[in-house]
């Protein structure tokens, strides 16, 4: 049994925050966001709008392309650090908008690997033959969490959802291999210092603006292309191959220099890597579905291509995913 995506899909907010506007907003240039990161624009969800209502609108997508209702989804996991509540899980929220009622329906903590984590976890469920059809969903409202007054994070970051079905095939085609990881020796270099139990709400967390983003982005850019490059190696090689034969690399968006960086670490060429932040910003566990989502639709994608899906975060977490389309 193999575990095959039959359908993919996106959905981000409306509302565009550009660079333009950050540099009224703090003391920064469109010319050093470029520069340094690659991003022109993000998408920031309006009042009213939730992890949870992206996550949904992304499902229904990814659910018309596969052809597969909302009653025949055994298996539903949202990737997510900005769920809605701290309890119930997302999954559940979205699950009753879908009228997902079968499903099993829970949310996975592993920031921007968090959809290849998700993936991994159906693609075990599949292959060991306990489900038939799950819904996978990397779901961010990173805009509520994101420091406006610090200019070292506020421009990286934005929202939006990307889903895909997933089928148990018996065809020689669908997920390779998956391949993940954690170092929790790292966790202070990026976190979200409240509003979990260590620092809970309270007036302390408002004035020392604990609820957001804490990054030591230096590091994480190091430790990103060391992880992504040696998950990248590991799939490839528990496939016997090598990365002439990586037809599509679509790597988590968070930087165009840590992407450029692990492109000529292996040695890719720019037809074989994807690259969409410019548009997005850093969407966490969201970006990698919505890349996926873009060159399906695109028709960039053929069958029988190799995809190879690369992700880092926090935590830290990392790990690749080894597709044959
Ligand atoms: N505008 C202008 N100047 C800025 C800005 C800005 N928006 N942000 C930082 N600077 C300044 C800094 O203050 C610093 O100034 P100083 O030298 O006077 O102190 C200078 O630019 C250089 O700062 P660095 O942090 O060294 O800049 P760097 O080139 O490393 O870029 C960045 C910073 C973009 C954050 C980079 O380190 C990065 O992308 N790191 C990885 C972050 C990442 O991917 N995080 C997400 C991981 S995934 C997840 O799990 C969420």
């Amino acid at each position: 049994m193999r575990a095959k995506i039959t359908g993919t899909g996106f959905a981000v907010p409306e509302k565009i925050l550009t660079n333009a506007d950050l540099e009224k907003m703090v003391d920064t240039s469109d010319e050093w966001i470029i520069a340094r990161t690659g991003i022109k624009n993000r998408y920031i969800a309006s009042e009213g709008e939730y992890t949870s209502t992206f996550a949904t609108r992304a499902a229904e997508k990814a659910m018309a392309m596969a052809g597969v209702t909302a009653e025949e989804i055994d298996l539903l996991i949202v990737a997510t650090v900005t769920p809605d509540f701290p309890f119930p899980s997302t999954a559940c929220i979205v699950q009753n908008n879908l009228k997902a009622l079968k499903a099993v329906a829970f949310d996975i903590s592993a920031a921007c690997t968090g959809f290849l984590y998700a993936l991994s976890i159906v693609d075990k469920f599949i292959r060991t033959g306990s489900i038939q059809k799950a819904l996978v969903i990397g779901a961010e409202v990173l805009s509520r969490v994101v420091d406006w007054t610090d200019r070292n994070t506020c421009c990286l970051f934005g929202d939006g959802s990307g889903a895909v079905v997933v089928e148990s095939v018996t065809e020689e085609t669908g997920i390779m291999s998956t391949h993940i990881h954690s170092d929790g020796s790292y966790w202070q270099l990026l976190h979200q210092p409240g509003v979990g139990n260590r620092n809970p709400a309270s007036v302390k967390v408002l004035e020392e603006r604990l609820a957001y983003i804490n990054m030591q982005g230096n590091e994480v850019f190091k430790l990103a292309v060391r992880g992504m490059e040696e998950a990248a190696l590991e799939a490839l090689s528990a496939n016997n191959l090598t990365t002439d034969a990586i037809d599509l690399f679509i790597p988590h968006q968070a930087n165009r220099r840590i992407i450029d960086a692990i492109g000529k670490r292996l040695g890719l060429n720019e037809k074989q890597l994807y690259v969409n932040l410019e548009n997005y910003g850093n969407t966490s566990s969201a970006s990698i579905p919505i890349a996926l989502d873009e060159v399906i639709r695109s028709g960039r994608v053929k069958e029988g291509d190799i995809l190879l899906l690369d992700a880092f975060g926090a935590g830290l977490t990392w790990g690749a995913v080894l597709i044959r389309w």
